[in-house]
């Protein structure tokens, strides 16, 4: 089972941000997701949450506010006074510091809110720009978007993120053309995981931060977990397959 460096290795640094990335980079993990907004001037910014209020010193919309205003506030003194020096990423700078590591990236496309008009475009250009569109997995609760993303680069891989216990989602993916499923994880654990992975789609899910539930998934087959720990994560799978080789 895969482990995503969920928006970076961010149980150990301020999250979505460089310095959660550089360390999630280090690692010998599958992969990292992050989230990404759009600002007032149509800049990409890798941040959770629709405001700045909870993840640095400063409070309101990313929507309404340009990237040099995004760029005076300070997105790690809430984690640790550490981190004090660590500003908003915008995604050029998340996709630099994975450019020359081989980590599968989760671009997760934060429109569901607010619609960020053109998102899409300016996310797949800078994508062809990196010649990363090998290495990417655009995911979204935006199920519009998901599909108007394989629509306009089909060889991508997309996914439908989403919450609840479901009736074959691996059909409503087909027809969302999304290639795979990323599930909050007790519902991955219902019927519905379990026929979606034989149906042949990747699941994925998340946040899975503590080893028993890591066990629960991996038994069941799912393909990856996004976790906040993920080097903690990476040492307790592998130390059972390394027991499980030996046996
Ligand atoms: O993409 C997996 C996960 O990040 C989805 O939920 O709220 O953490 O972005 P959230
Ligand atoms: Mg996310």
């Amino acid at each position: 089972m895969k482990i995503y460096a969920h928006r970076g290795s961010s149980g150990t640094h301020p999250e979505n941000t460089l310095a959660a990335f550089k360390e999630a980079a280090k690692l010998p993990v599958h992969g990292v997701e992050f989230d990404v907004h759009m600002t007032k001037d149509q800049e990409l910014v890798v941040i959770h949450d629709e405001t700045i209020d909870r993840t640095s010193n400063g409070t309101g919309f990313i929507k309404d506010m340009t990237l040099a205003e995004l760029k005076e506030f300070d997105f790690g003194s809430w984690f640790s006074p550490k981190f004090k020096q660590q500003t908003i990423p915008t995604l050029r700078e998340v996709l630099y510091v994975f450019k020359d590591t081989d980590h599968h990236l989760n671009i997760e496309l934060k429109s569901d809110i607010f619609p960020y008009e053109g998102m899409e475009q300016a996310v797949l250009q800078m994508l062809t720009d990196y010649r990363l569109e090998p290495r990417v997995v655009i995911s979204s609760f935006n199920h519009e978007m998901v599909r108007k993303f394989k629509q306009m680069a089909p060889p991508i891989e997309t996914a439908i993120l989403f919450m609840e216990v479901m009736i074959e989602p691996h059909k409503y993916a087909e027809l969302v053309g999304a290639d795979a499923l990323h599930v909050f994880f007790p519902a991955a654990l219902r019927q519905m995981g379990a026929e979606a992975i034989a149906s042949g789609k990747k699941v994925r899910t998340f946040t899975v931060n503590e080893e028993k539930y890591a066990d629960l998934l991996k038994q069941v087959g799912v393909d990856a977990i996004f976790t906040d720990y993920p080097e903690k994560m990476w040492k307790y799978l592998h130390s059972q397959e390394k027991s499980g080789e030996r046996r």
